[in-house]
């Protein structure tokens, strides 16, 4: 099932090939989040003309949105081998100590989904990004010591869904840390220009813009439509993805306006209808819809409240005003106190 779905967390199946073949290699080829690629420049080019390595770099944002993309652009940029893991697949101290002491100089450790490395795994990467070293123990019970072992210098690139699940001593390690914003229309508009450019699927400007449009923010999400939509060009007609394909396919796929899915439809009716709009805690809302709540609060939330569907309020989740019209509910059905919303 989880191919099938828009709007699902990772790249599934076929989409990883196609997915690398669309990702930007350099920072002058990477579309949207300006500021971040403006500091990154400068970081990149100071550490260039020291001939340093560049410092440990934490990138944290809703999935899709790039991170990864980011992670293998900067070391491209500084010329540098990467390797990859991620928080869940290192599960032993022993396994990170031997990822680090086989790092050579100047290569990029890139750990995807940082937040969920074990406690004592992390402690590992304390000594490792601050003063280059791991310390071993060898041996057990008494006979046991503690070996430190030099690494080279390395950049290590830590990606993650939400800053605020991290440890504040690994925060505080990572010298240049960067929040990916969801992309406005513009970027995503260029973003899908350049992937049917590559994947040479015909589309007018217009085809593109309501992809776009309609991709909540994510380039993830609206490149998987733009293949989809490709599809359903393919199959019921010939020629360019104009604006009246990408709005059949789009509704076929049942995209809303708002490029919302059944999902985040089903999570906002769920709030109106059995919560009386809210506030609803995360947990009740999870088991009510049977979606994982890391998943709500990782994947839907986010834009959802971006697009002012959704507040947080200190006693849980609120359906606004705005949620009400879209999903066509009586205003005068809210609770008093929640109109404010
Ligand atoms: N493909 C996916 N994300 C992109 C981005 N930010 N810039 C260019 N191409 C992309």
């Amino acid at each position: 099932m989880s191919d099938e779905r828009i709007l699902s967390a990772e790249p599934v199946g076929d989409e990883l090939g196609i997915e690398l073949s669309l990702r930007p290699r350099l920072l002058r080829e990477y579309i949207g989040q300006a500021k971040v690629k403006e500091n990154l420049a400068i970081s990149l080019e100071a550490a260039r003309r020291r001939h340093e390595t560049l410092d440990h770099v934490l990138l944290f944002g809703p999935p899709g949105l790039g991170k990864t993309t980011l992670a293998n652009i900067i070391a491209n940029e500084m010329d540098a081998h990467v390797r990859g893991t991620s928080g869940p697949a290192v599960e032993k101290t022993g396994d990170l100590a031997a990822i680090l002491t086989n790092l050579e100089a100047g290569e990029v450790l890139f750990i995807d989904e940082i937040h969920r490395l074990p406690a004592q795994v992390e402690e590992i990467l304390y000594s490792a990004m601050e003063d280059f070293h791991v310390d071993v123990i060898i041996g057990q019970g008494p006979a046991a010591r503690t070996v430190k072992i030099d690494i080279p210098r390395f950049t290590l690139i830590g990606a993650t869904t939400r800053a605020g699940l991290l440890t504040a001593p690994l925060r505080a390690r990572f010298g240049i840390v960067h929040r990916l914003d969801f992309y406005d229309v513009e970027s995503l508009t260029i973003i899908v220009q350049r992937s049917a450019e590559i994947l040479n699927i015909p589309i007018t400007l217009e085809g593109a813009h309501e992809l776009a449009r309609r991709s909540r923010g994510t380039p993830r999400i609206a490149n998987r439509l733009l293949r989809r939509v490709r599809d359903f060009a393919e199959v019921r007609h010939e020629g360019a993805v104009d604006i009246e394909i990408a709005k059949k396919a789009l509704s076929m796929l049942e995209v809303d306006d708002y490029g919302l899915d059944e999902i985040d439809r089903k999570l906002l009716t769920t709030i109106i209808e059995r919560f009386g709009g809210g506030p609803v805690g995360v947990s009740a809302l999870a088991s009510s819809i049977a979606e994982d709540r890391g998943t709500i609060e990782d994947l839907y939330e986010p834009y959802l409240i971006q697009i002012g569907f959704l507040q947080r309020s200190p006693r849980g989740r609120v359906a606004t005003r705005l949620a009400y019209e879209h999903l066509r509910y009586p205003i005068t059905s809210m609770r008093p106190q929640n109109r404010l919303f």
